[in-house]
């Protein structure tokens, strides 16, 4: 593996891949900084080919744990940003020409893998 050094804000130098993985980065940002996170890699996709793998948390609406609302308050504090609903995850997904194509989360942990895809309409821009 290769490493190279990239500020996510900039323009993705590795165009068409197959996967784009970020853990536990947009939890540290509000939502109008993942927006250009997430276009400066929905512009690197290659259509029906490279997808985005997103792993944090998505809450639901009510009874989240402890953990989960511990480290809410904390990127609320520190960052401005927030842990997610999958209601605020699709809402900001969807404003950046993206879609949730699965959710994956293990029972009872706080910890889920978002996949997803350009929306159909927005292919190959
Ligand atoms: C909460 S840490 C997550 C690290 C790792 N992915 C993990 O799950 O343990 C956020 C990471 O974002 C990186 N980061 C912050 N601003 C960045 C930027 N503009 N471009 C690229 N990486 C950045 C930090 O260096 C840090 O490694």
């Amino acid at each position: 593996m290769e490493t190279v050094n990239h500020n996510f804000f900039m323009e993705q130098p590795i165009k068409g891949a197959r996967a784009y993985y970020m853990r536990n980065i947009l939890h540290d940002w509000p939502d109008d900084k993942c927006l250009i996170i997430l276009s400066q890699l929905k512009a690197s996709m290659k259509p029906g080919y490279s997808k985005i793998i997103i792993n944090e948390m998505v809450l639901p609406d009510t009874g989240i744990t402890l953990t989960a609302a511990q480290l809410d308050i904390t990127m609320m504090c520190a960052h401005a940003a927030a842990e997610r609903t999958e209601g605020q995850w699709r809402h900001m997904i969807d404003s950046a020409g993206l879609m949730i194509e699965k959710i994956w989360t293990k029972v009872q942990e706080d910890e889920s893998i978002l996949v997803l895809v350009p929306k159909p309409e927005s292919n190959g821009v």
